[in-house]
């Protein structure tokens, strides 16, 4: 068999392809794999850049490690200046590698429009779609249809909840004997509402409050397992993760934050987060996760009525009101 031998120059151009390639792409698709995530995690800029250099660095060692190899490797080089290859394509390498080079350097040098990097705007609104302004959250203020379904549920003993926390609710009622799962709930409007059932003769302004008091305590589980990490048990922007970034997670209790947006807004950028962010928003990308992917919009809603709860805050009422 004929020994076939790759020569140096073009097993360095590959493998610099190939590292590049596996950072650029097969890190992203094993990622997929391993988190079971709908998205692949991507390789921050910095380490990609660490990865080239490094790559560089070894390639580098290794061709000027004896003559022989310095001389395979600037082979093709020579006899692509000599215009042995061609001459045509010769004058094409020539001309395109200062092209390329000037372009690389202006492209750096020259001065460009921005936002001064040191202003971050917490509420960017450019890509902000007009339509989203007068949503309002469709679990304040539940249509007569809802309640009254929400009555013949309570009435037949089968209310439902968000499956989080079924299992854990059914269990409880089992263990405390309940007679009723809504005795879960030890408040006000909760009881109220059970003792109108008990009395046969429930009205919908006690049945709306025992309502709101279901979605809010599914909207608190579901603050806890998804934005607590970072927002913290008091929203206060203080969750075990709020640490870790640069641009902290936002103090829900702070006037300066969610009290001072729609509630439009706030679901647009519970929808979309860090990524949905125009660049005004830059610099220190946030970290906020894009949650139309992991969360239905039901589930979206909820957490942010708990949300406002918990920060005892009222959302901005749109202008148009
Ligand atoms: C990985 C950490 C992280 C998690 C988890 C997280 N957030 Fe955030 N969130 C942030 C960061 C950082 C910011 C601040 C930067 C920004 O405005 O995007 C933020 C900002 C926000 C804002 C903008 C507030 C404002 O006044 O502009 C809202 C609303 C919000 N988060 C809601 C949520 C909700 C709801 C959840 C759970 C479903 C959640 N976050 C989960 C990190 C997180």
């Amino acid at each position: 068999m004929k020994n076939y031998k790759v020569n140096r120059f073009w097993s360095m151009v590959a493998t610099l392809l190939i590292v590049y390639g596996l950072a650029k792409w097969g890190v992203p698709a094993i990622s997929r794999h391993i988190t079971a995530l709908p998205f692949p995690l991507s390789v921050p800029g910095t380490l990609m850049f660490i990865y080239m250099t490094l790559t560089v660095v070894a390639l580098f060692m290794l061709v000027t490690f004896s003559d022989e190899h310095m001389a395979e490797f600037m082979y093709p080089v020579k006899k692509l200046l000599r215009g042995e290859y061609s001459s045509v394509l010769r004058n094409l390498v020539l001309v395109a590698v200062p092209l390329i080079v000037g372009w690389q350097v202006y492209e750096v040098i020259v001065p460009k429009v921005q936002l001064p990097t040191s202003l971050r705007i917490q509420h960017p609104s450019s890509n902000f779609p007009k339509k989203f302004e007068d949503l309002k959250n469709p679990l304040e203020s539940p249509s007569d249809a809802d309640i009254d379904a929400f009555i013949e549920q309570a009435k037949a003993n089968e209310v439902t909840f968000i499956p989080q926390v079924m299992a854990d609710i059914e269990i409880w009622a089992e263990v405390a004997e309940a007679e009723h799962t809504l005795e879960f709930f030890p408040v006000e409007p909760m009881k109220k509402f059970l003792a109108d059932l008990g009395s046969g003769n429930v009205n919908r302004e006690t049945a709306r409050d025992a309502l709101l008091e279901k979605h809010l305590f599914e909207g608190r589980a579901l603050y806890a397992m998804n934005c607590r990490p970072c927002h913290g048990d008091s929203v206060a922007g203080d969750g075990p993760m709020a640490d870790g970034f640069k641009l902290r997670p936002i103090n829900f209790t702070d006037n300066g934050t969610i009290e001072t947006i729609v509630e439009g807004y706030t679901f647009w950028r519970v929808m979309n987060g860090g990524p949905g962010l125009p660049t005004e928003a830059t610099p220190w990308d946030s970290a906020m996760p894009e949650w139309k992917l992991n969360l239905t919009e039901e589930e979206r809603w909820k957490i942010i009525l708990a949300e406002y709860n918990l920060a005892e805050k009222t959302p901005r009422i749109p202008e148009s009101h």
